[in-house]
């Protein structure tokens, strides 16, 4: 470890201590390393705040030369370190008003996830996603660096973090890549644990964790619904788990961004009808979810056409679509393409509130070669 001042010690003590009143740091190892690790180091180059009022989110650099930086540093935020894919705090004098690309997420996330990974001494970790690599620093103070590859897919952020995490005195294998190919090696995987989100488990995750093992990750789907996902690695190769509640949320690996918008299909043709559930259902997380399970490659947009709301749903690689306007307390439900997206979240809707809507932490889900399935328990009388 590099020298700190007291002020960073005592700041790393704080920390660990309200993370463990709140709940999210529940044993002792983890809080020796939350104690131990500076998370200044991984933050030398600086972060983005969020412009107080902004709309759309405008950010300004705060870099370390600033009033108080080092108590920011400790704030149990996630702190962005890229904008855009390229820009980081020293490129900017002023504001942005792109979309982050790369964090040193909030510690009270970062913890809870390693708790929740339930590791052992000697357990061999796949990270998916470095970032500023404060969480990886964590992994390596708790299990080894030996026992720890990083994985990340732009080649800046992971060299910054390899000089953050070899200025703590940790030298893990950092790998420049796609983690969802995960990192073929001849030892198998204990844990996968995944700091960007997925719209669907990996096979390469499930095929590289030793049966018995688990994986760790964000579920979520271009409605921006999400929940982290634990799921159990089984002898035959197929993996199962539940999700575990807490309406989580991270950036999404950037093969599974959405697709751009483009040019709009003409929206005024197609089948309408009365709906069954207008758009404002969709105002839930929990029943954004069960929409997403519905209409999984499906975008949600709003436009204002002649003062009046639009509500769309696209399917852009499919060319299917649908549009809910409201008169007063009535939906209507226009569709046109190939499929008949709003049909099938009503559907699954339907079905969900029948089961009693029950909480994401009582979804399961099952990741075999066919594919991935979402259930939650269903209600038989
Ligand atoms: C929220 S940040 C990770 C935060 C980090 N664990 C920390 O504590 O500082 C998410 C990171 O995932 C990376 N990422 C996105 N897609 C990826 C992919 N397919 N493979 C590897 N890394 C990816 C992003 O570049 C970004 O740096």
């Amino acid at each position: 470890m590099t020298p700190t001042t007291g002020d960073s010690t005592r700041l790393r003590r704080e920390l660990a201590e309200s993370l463990a009143e709140r709940g999210f740091l529940r044993t002792e190892p983890w809080r020796k390393a939350v104690e131990a690790v500076p998370r200044e180091e991984f933050l030398r180059g600086g972060f983005f705040d969020v412009v107080p009022g902004s709309a759309p989110t405008a950010w300004s650099p705060v870099l370390p030369d600033s009033p108080g930086w080092l108590e920011q540093c400790y704030r149990d935020e996630s702190l962005v370190t890229q904008i855009a894919g390229t820009i980081v705090p020293g490129d900017l004098r002023g504001e942005i008003m792109r979309a982050p690309t790369s964090s040193s997420t909030m510690p009270n996330l970062v913890v809870r996830m390693w708790e929740d990974l339930q590791v052992e001494d000697g357990h061999r970790v796949l990270e998916a996603g470095t970032g500023a690599g404060y969480s990886t620093a964590l992994g390596c103070h708790r299990l080894g660096e030996d026992q720890i590859v990083s994985v990340e897919v732009d080649p800046e952020v992971s060299a910054r973090a390899g000089i953050s995490l070899g200025a703590c005195g940790f030298f893990p294998e950092l790998v420049v890549g796609d983690a969802l190919t995960g990192h073929a090696d001849v030892r198998p995987f204990d844990r996968v644990i995944a700091t960007c989100g997925v719209l669907a488990i990996p096979p390469a995750w499930i095929e590289q964790t030793k049966p018995g093992g688990l994986i760790l990750a964000t579920v979520c789907g271009w409605m921006y619904s999400s929940e982290l996902a634990r799921l159990t690695v089984r002898e035959d190769g197929t993996a199962q788990g539940r999700f575990l509640n807490g309406q989580i949320s991270f950036m999404l690996a950037r093969p599974h961004l959405p697709p751009p918008l483009g040019l709009l299909p003409d929206l005024n043709i197609g089948d309408e009808r009365g709906a069954v559930h207008g758009a404002d259902v969709l105002d839930d997380w929990t029943a954004r979810f069960v929409a997403q399970v519905a209409a999984p490659r499906s975008q949600k947009i709003t436009l204002n056409v002649d003062g009046r709301d639009q509500h769309v749903l696209i399917d852009v690689e499919a060319g299917a679509w649908a549009v809910l306007t409201r008169d007063g307390e009535k939906w209507t439900v226009r569709q046109g393409g190939p499929a008949r997206l709003w049909d099938a979240v009503e559907e699954h809707l339907t079905r969900w509130l029948t089961d009693g809507s029950p909480s994401l932490d009582r979804f399961e889900i099952t990741v075999t070669p066919d594919g991935q399935t979402i259930t939650w328990p269903r209600r038989t009388s």
